[in-house]
């Protein structure tokens, strides 16, 4: 694989939108969010207005969704649908609630795995998900694997909540962590897993800037490396 991917995992909570925004800004390198993408494909649905609970119904509606992913240096990823942006409109609780009947039709994730697949052709990219290390980019030249204990993630979640200015209590906080990591693990195709050759990281007593910083140094040694073993490939060396 000539391009450069790094592919950054885990469970919702543990900082990866952060994390990987600060480790491809610091390298230079494009930022993808697959989450976006599937709450994207999800407020479709819901626009539709079918029944989120019919498997059929989903891969029906998919086929008229008309995706746009930008990659934006330094920001989010901007997402539209057929030419709206929807941006802030997918990160709504009611969207939160209903990704799981999306994300768990074979369909859906199909289609998205190919667009993820068509963007890492087209250059270098760091990308978060819950499957990108094991399924969407399994030669990556780094996978990242992080996680927290659910209470840490459910007190960050709730912190941002307040901050937000949004009532909530840290129990129930804690329970919708716990749900969604159900959620994520057993999803047959693409559930939430490390891959066997992904470097694990605790984020729990750890800035995104120390994390950020322990991925840059792991992926310069391995980009580095590359670099040599293709110098060496087109000077006949072994
Ligand atoms: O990263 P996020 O919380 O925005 O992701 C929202 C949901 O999308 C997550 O609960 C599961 C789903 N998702 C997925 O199934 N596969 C991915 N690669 C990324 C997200």
């Amino acid at each position: 694989m000539s391009q450069n991917i790094i592919t950054i995992d885990g469970p919702s909570g543990a900082g990866k939108s952060t994390i990987t925004r600060l480790v491809a800004a610091r390298l230079g390198l494009r930022y993808l969010d697959t989450g976006a993408m599937y709450r994207a494909a999800t407020l479709h649905c819901m626009r539709v207005g079918i029944r989120l609970d019919d498997p059929k119904a989903v891969a029906g509606a998919i086929k008229s969704l008309q995706l746009d992913v930008e990659l934006v240096q330094d920001g989010p990823v901007r997402v539209r649908i057929s030419g709206q942006d929807v941006t802030d409109k997918i990160r709504t609780p009611e969207v939160t609630r209903n990704i799981h009947y999306v994300a768990d039709v074979m369909e859906v994730r199909n289609w998205l795995v190919e667009m993820q697949r068509k963007i890492g052709l087209q250059g270098d990219l760091v990308t978060e998900g819950r499957d990108q290390g094991t399924l969407v980019f399994p030669h990556a030249d780094l996978k990242v694997y992080l996680f927290a204990s659910p209470e840490v993630r459910a007190r960050r979640r709730f912190n941002e909540l307040k901050e937000r200015g949004m009532e909530s209590s840290y129990d129930e906080v804690l329970k919708d962590v716990s749900q969604r990591d159900h959620l994520d693990m057993s999803r047959e195709l693409g559930g939430l897993r490390k891959a066997m050759d992904a470097v694990e990281l605790d984020t729990s007593s750890l800035t995104p800037d120390e994390v950020a910083e322990s991925i840059i140094k792991l992926a310069k040694g391995r980009l580095a490396a590359k670099t040599r073993k293709i110098d060496k490939s087109k000077l006949g060396l072994k």
